[in-house]
């Protein structure tokens, strides 16, 4: 899944995703004060917005430059407070310490031995920082999924749990029906989610 598949699978569509935030993002974050935040793997953008509208300063990453057009579109009325940046989150870690908030919805994180590329991203979240890190629920599904990927080679929240230090504090972490239901034809009924505190 490289920038040619995600630009493809953006390309395929005049917009891919509703354009309304995660409801996850919502139901954790509407009373978390405003502060630097960074959302990785943006795609169109609509949970940068949520929170670039809420006060939020983002930074929003994603590996596709056709989705990241689209979503700088959509936020005209917040231009000055969302960085949109093309880059590759599993070979190029984020600044280390920035920022208030990490939230991760959806990303397809391929899993590696070392967990460097996990450790840099987890190392973005400053000391009194947020990490909110969001999956889809993979019990039952099939090994292979009809796009050819297999959804256990990605990391799931609760395995990034197991990999935080003493640092951090875990919140949430757990399974949950969606909020909204799924697309039709998709497998995913359910979120499993993980929100965490850096303390130091
Ligand atoms: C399933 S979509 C989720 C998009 C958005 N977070 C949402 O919930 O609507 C996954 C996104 O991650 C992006 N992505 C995939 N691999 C990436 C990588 N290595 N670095 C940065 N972005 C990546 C894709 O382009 C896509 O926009």
């Amino acid at each position: 899944m490289d920038a040619q598949f995600w630009d493809d699978r953006y390309s395929s569509q005049a917009q891919l995703f509703s354009g309304d935030p995660n409801g996850v993002l919502v139901t954790e974050l509407a009373d978390l004060p405003p502060g630097q935040a960074l959302d990785v793997g943006c795609g169109e953008g609509a949970d940068a917005l949520w929170l670039a509208r809420r006060g939020w300063l983002v930074t929003a990453v994603d590996i596709s430059r056709v989705a990241l057009e689209r979503a700088a579109g959509f936020g005209t009325d917040v231009e000055e407070r969302v960085s949109w940046k093309c880059g590759d989150l599993t070979t190029a870690p984020p600044p280390a310490d920035a920022f208030d908030l990490v939230c991760v919805h959806y990303f397809p994180f391929p899993r590696r031995p070392e967990h460097t590329a996990l450790h840099g991203l987890l190392s973005a979240v400053a000391p009194g920082g947020t990490l909110l890190f969001v999956g889809h629920d993979i019990t039952g599904l099939p090994e292979r999924l009809d796009d050819g990927h297999a959804p256990a080679d990605y990391y799931q929240p609760a395995e990034v749990a197991e990999l935080l230090g003493g640092d951090w504090t875990v919140t949430v972490n757990e399974t949950r029906p969606r909020i909204v239901p799924p697309p039709p034809g998709s497998h995913h009924t359910h979120d499993t989610v993980l929100r965490a505190h850096r303390a130091r």
